[in-house]
């Protein structure tokens, strides 16, 4: 049975993924959070990795506060970053696929035409600085791969959807 590993459970798309794993049979899923399994400390996501032998990983861990980020940067790049740098060294040499969440803050945003995944990065803010470090330790493994959003919704937490207090008027 394929065992596949989400981190940053307890966040929005962490918790989406607990219900939607609920209608795929065959698959072992593990969901972590920073309590089970801190990403950012290096040997102890080497242990948790090793020891649970994941198929998949799909790192939903991250710093999300996009404008705290500007004056606590060493946070955000750690989480962002380097934490996803400790999952890249815990799976190489491994046939383990990795999932790693990205943001369309990796582009400076001053582009006429749509961005293609090709395109030139050029993050503007310290967030966007942090999940592109982030990217580059991802692709560090060869089974990485990169989604990049610009939002989420989903029932939990804060999202734009939600929030929206123009919606309907
Ligand atoms: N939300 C959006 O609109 C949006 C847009 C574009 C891209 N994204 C990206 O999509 C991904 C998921 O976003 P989200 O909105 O689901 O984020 P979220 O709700 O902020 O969830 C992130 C989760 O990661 C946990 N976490 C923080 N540090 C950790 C660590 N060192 N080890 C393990 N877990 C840790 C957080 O715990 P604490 O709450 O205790 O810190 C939280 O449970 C992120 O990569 C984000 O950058 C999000």
């Amino acid at each position: 049975m394929a065992i596949i590993l989400i981190t940053g459970a307890k966040g929005q798309l962490g918790n989406e993924l607990k219900i939607v794993s609920q209608k795929y049979y065959g698959y072992d899923f593990i969901f972590t959070d920073i309590d089970s399994l801190d990403i950012s400390d290096p040997v102890k996501t080497n242990k948790y990795i090793k020891n649970t032998r994941p198929d998949w990983i799909v790192n939903c861990a991250a710093y999300t506060q996009v404008d705290k980020a500007e004056s606590d940067y060493q946070t955000a790049l750690l989480v962002n970053g380097i934490a996803v740098k400790n999952i890249s060294d815990s799976i190489k040499d491994s046939t383990c696929r990795f999932i790693h969440i990205s943001s369309d803050y990796v582009y400076d945003g001053n582009s006429n035409i749509p961005y293609s995944e090709s395109s030139q990065t050029n993050p503007l803010s310290a967030y966007g600085r942090s999940k592109l470090e982030g990217e580059k330790a991802a692709l560090l493994h060869p089974g990485s791969m990169i989604i990049r959003t610009s939002w989420l919704y989903s029932s939990f937490g804060s999202n734009f959807v939600k929030n929206n207090d123009q919606v309907g008027k």
